[in-house]
């Protein structure tokens, strides 16, 4: 896998002081247009900041200036643009670490002077920040590449800062969400041979070396279980189903959890009812809301949050074959409601059916949220920028839409109503796994709703920002991860 860059913390030199670096040094200009103290240490005879006017670099968000051989004994020298600095959150901090990270992919040694012009302060939160978004824009899935490899040479990132004490700090905690979001990538882009449901379960359990209590339900027990809903997907499978649910008790023992659950489709041909050719390679990621919650519960343990979670996935296989599920077959899901199967490509609901009914019987949660690559109609509706938010709560909607904005995974709220449940009711079963043409995401969260009872709810259709959603400063993978920090920070706000 690629090199991610080893990230450190040193103190700022004073600004009177003549700092010798090693390597390429960069330095944070916000929209003033003003030099550092910090750069202006290095900036003794004036060409630093004659290269900006003649640039007219503003020190836009995210922008970059490079300035070679600016004085005696440093090879290069990147401005890096922070934009308006007082209304930057994460999302905006992590642009700078990703422009950061772009401008010297390979240089050794990267040494970062963290200070602002004027009386703007970078906090430790907004270092941490920069960190994060400079070692998720070096996440590059080259497993398979045995030739091109991008990055294969060690980088160190120094960042010199007023108080590295404070920074290394901060970044504890954000470093292990950055490897839950890495985790959370890798697991969509392994493609379906590598990672079936059994495989996907052993890297789950794999969260047990971190703390996490790790179960793994086979098929027998999903039979037990009644699972009838979920274990139809898999019928058509040569490869076995797994239900792993994972937990982390953080928080105080009678302390009801707060629970996530996901899509884990490992490959979704449509089943019977099958897809087309083209594009069908992309449902590799058809698990993207089981990679986030995998991801979400590592970063929860490895940054030991104060707060009991649990983490389900129903891991599947969609295949057509002589024993797969038809359209109109009827299955009993483990809650006794009965389901007419029209589409057998309308899976993910079917799986997360049983997933929930478990997850609310078993753990009484506080909120139970889903995460599922749902549905084609999410990505017509909101594109790829925003993930589909459903919930039966206001609070947690709410919580989750601020929870979006701070980290800059945005979701955006759809409705549910009784005239689109209504859609879903069947003539031979209590309901059918698709709604027919119009509102095919609502449709198919009203779907999901009725396995979901009184327990605050929301679902993420995930389908357009999962897998394929465009690159930016700190994403340049296919998957990327979306969710996990999303839902890390609505545990941190709301619930520890
Ligand atoms: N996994 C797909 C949804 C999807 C589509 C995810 C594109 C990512 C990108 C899901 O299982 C599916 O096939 N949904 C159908 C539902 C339909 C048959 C009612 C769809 O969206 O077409
Ligand atoms: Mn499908
Ligand atoms: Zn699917």
């Amino acid at each position: 896998m690629a090199r991610l860059p080893s990230i450190a913390f040193s103190r700022l030199e004073q600004p009177d002081r003549r700092i010798s670096h090693q390597g390429t040094v960069m330095f944070l200009m916000g929209q003033d247009g003003e030099l550092s103290p910090g750069a202006r240490a290095f900036d003794e005879d004036g060409r630093i900041a004659r290269a900006i006017g003649v640039s007219e670099f503003a020190g836009k968000l995210a922008a970059g200036l490079d300035v070679i051989a600016p004085a005696a004994g440093i090879d290069r020298v990147v401005v890096v643009g922070c934009g308006e600095t007082a209304n930057n959150g994460e999302s905006n901090w992590m642009k700078v670490g990703g422009r950061i990270r772009a401008a010297a992919a390979r240089a050794e040694r990267v040494t970062v002077i963290c200070d602002l012009a004027g009386e703007a302060e970078l906090s430790a939160d907004a270092v941490a920040a920069v960190a994060a978004g400079a070692k998720l824009r070096a996440y590059d899935f080259d497993l398979y590449k045995t030739k091109d490899k991008k990055s294969s040479k060690a980088q160190k990132i120094t960042f010199a800062v007023a108080d590295p004490a404070a920074a290394r700090k901060a970044w504890k905690a954000l470093d292990a969400i950055t490897d839950g979001v890495i985790t959370a990538r890798d697991l969509v882009n392994e493609p379906a041979n590598v990672l079936g449901p059994v495989e996907f379960a052993a890297r789950a359990k794999e969260l047990e070396k971190q703390g996490v209590e790790v179960e793994v339900l086979d098929e027998k027990a999903l039979r037990k279980l009644k699972m009838g809903a979920l274990l139809g997907v898999n019928q058509g499978s040569v490869r076995p189903p797994r239900l792993v649910v994972m937990k982390w008790n953080g928080g105080k023992a009678k302390d009801a959890p707060v629970a996530f659950v996901g899509k884990g489709v490992v490959f979704d041909t449509g089943g019977i009812s099958i897809k087309p050719a083209g594009g069908m390679e992309d449902m590799k990621g058809d698990m993207g809301g089981a990679a986030a919650v995998t991801g979400l519960m590592q970063a929860l343990a490895g940054r030991k949050a104060k707060v009991n979670a649990i983490g389900i996935i129903g891991l599947v296989e969609n295949m057509p074959d002589g024993n797969a599920q038809r359209p109109g077959d009827i299955v009993t899901s483990m809650s006794g409601q009965t389901i007419e199967i029209i589409n057998t490509d309308a899976e993910g609901r079917l799986v997360l059916a049983d997933a929930l009914w478990y997850c609310q019987d078993r753990f009484k949660p506080k909120f139970m949220i889903n995460l599922a690559t749902l549905t084609g109609a999410i990505i017509v509706a909101l594109g790829h920028h925003h993930a589909g938010l459903f919930s039966n709560n206001d609070e947690l909607a709410a919580n989750l839409l601020a929870a979006g904005q701070e980290t800059g995974e945005a979701v955006w709220r759809m409705p549910l109503g009784a005239e689109y449940d209504k859609l879903i009711d069947s003539k031979f079963a209590d309901m059918k796994n698709t709604g027919g043409r119009w509102g095919g995401s609502i449709t198919a969260a009203q779907f999901l709703q009725r396995y979901v009872n009184e327990v605050p709810w929301a679902h993420l259709d995930v389908a357009g920002t999962a897998m394929g959603s465009p690159k930016n400063e700190y994403n340049q993978s296919w998957g990327s991860g979306f969710g996990v920090r999303l839902l890390d920070r609505l545990v941190s706000d709301k619930y520890e």
